[in-house]
This record gives structure tokens, sequence and C-alpha cells, in this order.
């Protein structure tokens, strides 16, 4: 009988841009406080790219940390996914344009949007591959420059996001690893979060960067967020036959402490198992939960061997979770 094969995180690293915006910076632009920012969303500052930052640059220095951390050459990788919302370009992938600047050779190579959710959908698909012993070793990314579409005059939107990216290089091992992934999608809530202009639709050149801004009806959101991710680690649990009590970590999507403590709640966890970095990145989508997840290794908090839960929300809706083995 063949031997089963997992994916292991094998390296992590991150990328934050230089640039902080504090709630304070904030209450010169738009009519907020810091009390109202902090009391209802967690949030203290985020970062912010400088104007000839892209994507694609904060994804190189986290790849570069990953590989470094995983002691592999970029000639090792077999496969490369990026999660973002916020590509450089339509068109090549941020993918292709990273595969480049890395040196991967030419190893398959794509961009999966699925708003907050594509480091978690990203990480699913490399399990796949590695699972089926089609690559050894994936690179997978959550990179993104969320402040390039934000209109600094709207409150309600403007406050929450930060950029930054985050990446992990899975391994293929005889040891867990990856346990399970869970992916879900319901696109009939497509316009409770939304950039509402794109390639196809057309863009409305009357408007300050030709309308691309982040429209969220944000109480709505929160409601179906916290009942969402309720739901997908309960399944998460019971798919692997774990009480929530075997779990050491949750590491989960950063946009709003309120829902972070909902979820450990329901997850009867303390806080003190729980990863955030909201206060200090804010919301930066895809980037959040690669983000959190290398904070928590360099830091020393998460140890091998240990059994971790990812699990992020977004537009889409998108809402996905992964149980692991450190
Ligand atoms: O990552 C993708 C998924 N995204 C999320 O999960 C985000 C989910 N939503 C949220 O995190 C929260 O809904 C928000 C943080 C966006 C908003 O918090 P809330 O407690 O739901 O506030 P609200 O939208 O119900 O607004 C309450 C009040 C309103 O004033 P009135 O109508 O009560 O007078 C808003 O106009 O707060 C006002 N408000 C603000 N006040 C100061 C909204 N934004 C601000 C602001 N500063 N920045």
């Amino acid at each position: 009988m063949s031997e089963r094969i997992y994916a292991r995180i094998s390296g992590t690293g991150h990328c934050l841009p230089e640039r902080v915006m504090t709630n304070l910076d904030l209450e010169k632009l738009v009519d907020t406080s810091d009390q109202w920012i902090q009391e209802r969303t967690g949030i203290k500052e985020r970062r912010v790219v400088a104007d000839d930052q892209t994507t694609c640059d904060l994804a190189e220095v986290a790849s570069k940390r990953a590989l470094e951390a995983a002691g592999l050459a970029p000639s090792d990788i077999d496969l490369l996914v990026v999660g973002t919302t916020t590509p450089d370009l339509v068109f090549p992938s941020t993918a292709c344009l990273l595969q480049h600047r890395l040196g991967l050779g030419e190893c398959g190579a794509f961009d999966v949007n699925a708003a907050c959710s594509g480091f978690v959908y990203a990480l699913s698909v490399a399990d796949q591959f590695i699972r089926s012993g089609q690559a050894k070793h994936v690179l997978v990314v959550g990179a993104e420059t969320l402040t390039r579409m934000l209109d600094w005059g709207d409150r309600q939107t403007c406050v929450l996001f930060g950029d930054g990216a985050g990446a992990a290089v899975l391994s293929a091992d005889s040891a867990p690893g990856i346990l399970s992934t869970h992916l879900h999608a319901n696109g009939a809530h497509a316009d409770l979060l939304k950039v509402d202009v794109g390639v196809s639709r057309g863009f409305k050149p009357d408007e300050p960067r030709a309308g691309i801004s982040v429209s969220m009806r944000g109480n709505e959101v929160f409601k179906v967020a916290v009942n969402t991710l309720g739901r997908i680690v309960e399944e998460t649990l019971e798919a692997n036959g774990i009480d929530r009590s075997e779990l050491d970590w949750l590491i989960p999507h950063q946009a709003n402490l309120r829902i972070i403590k909902a979820t450990a709640k329901k997850l009867d966890m303390s806080m003190d198992q729980v990863i955030v970095t909201v206060d200090k990145h804010g919301n930066t989508s895809a980037a959040s939960v690669p983000l959190a997840l290398d904070e928590a290794i360099r830091s020393g908090r998460v140890e091998r061997g240990q059994l971790i839960l990812l699990e992020a929300f977004g537009g889409g809706f998108t809402w996905a979770s992964a149980l692991l083995r450190y």
C-alpha cells in the first residue's frame, strides 16, 4: 500500500509596507474617531503602500522570506498560487509576474480571486496538488493593496482596510500536515460587499479612480460573517472527528475583533489561543490569514505539532477553513 502524502507548512514569510496610518490620521480625513474605530473593529493602525509599490512587490518579499524559512531554492517550487483581489494588472496574473521575479522556472502559476478567503482557497488548491502527488513544494501567497481601492471620503470603509502580504511554502510529507480544507461560496450576497466596476461591466470615468472603490453594507456583512464562520468551524471539526478542546490555536481572518471573538466563543477558546493582528494591520483581505500565521510562527507562539484552525470570510460571499498540524 502506498504511503499517504500530506502537505505540511515548511516555511512562512510576510511583508508590510513601511507607511503606518493610525486612527488619528483618519480622524483628519473623515468624521470618525479613534474610539469608534477601536470599539467597533479593534483596529488601531494599518499599513499603506507607497505610490510606486504594488501587490507583486509585497508578495515578492513575503515569498522570499517563506522560501528562506523553508530552506528551499526557487527552482524547488512546482506550483505558485496567489490569492488576491488587487492584482497589479488585469493580466498577466500577479502569480506570473511573481514567478518571474522569484525565478521559479516554468512551474504552473495562477491567481485565485476569492476576496478575503483567497489565501485559504489557495492553500486548499496547494493541498490537493500535493496530496495527489502532482507537486512536492507549492508556494502559496495572499497579497493585497486594498488601500488602492478605498474612497478616502467614505468613513464606513476607509477605516477598515490595509495592505500587506503573507506567504507559505507547503511541502509533501508523510506526517500531517493539512488535515482538511473546506470551501464555500454564495453569490446571492454579491451586493453586500463589492467593488462595483470592472473590465466587462465598465468603469465610471467621471468618478475618482474610475469609480473603483469598496462598498459594503457592514452591519449585514457582520451578521452573515458571524453565522457562517460559526457553521464552518463546526463542519471542520466534525469532518475530522475532533473536539474543539483539542485545538491549540485559532488563526482567523482579521476583519473585526468582534467577529473573531464570536468565533472563539463558539469554539470555547480563550483569546490567549487566538492570533490577533487586526489591531496593527486592519483588514488586509487575502493577506490577513498568512500575515497572522507568519507572526504566530515567528514569534514562537505556534509550535511544531500543534493543531491549528484557519478560517476566512469575504466578498462573494466566500468562506473557507483549514485544519492543520503545524
Ligand atoms: O473581510 C470581509 C468581511 N468584512 C467584514 O466582516 C466586516 C463586517 N462588518 C463590520 O465589521 C462592522 O459592521 C463595521 C465595523 C463595518 C461597522 O460596525 P457596526 O457596529 O456594524 O456599525 P454600523 O454600520 O451599524 O454603524 C453604526 C453607526 C452609524 O451611525 P448611526 O446610523 O447609528 O447614527 C454609522 O453611520 O456608526 C456610524 N459609523 C461611524 N462612526 C464613526 C460608521 N462608520 C463610522 C466611522 N466612524 N468610521
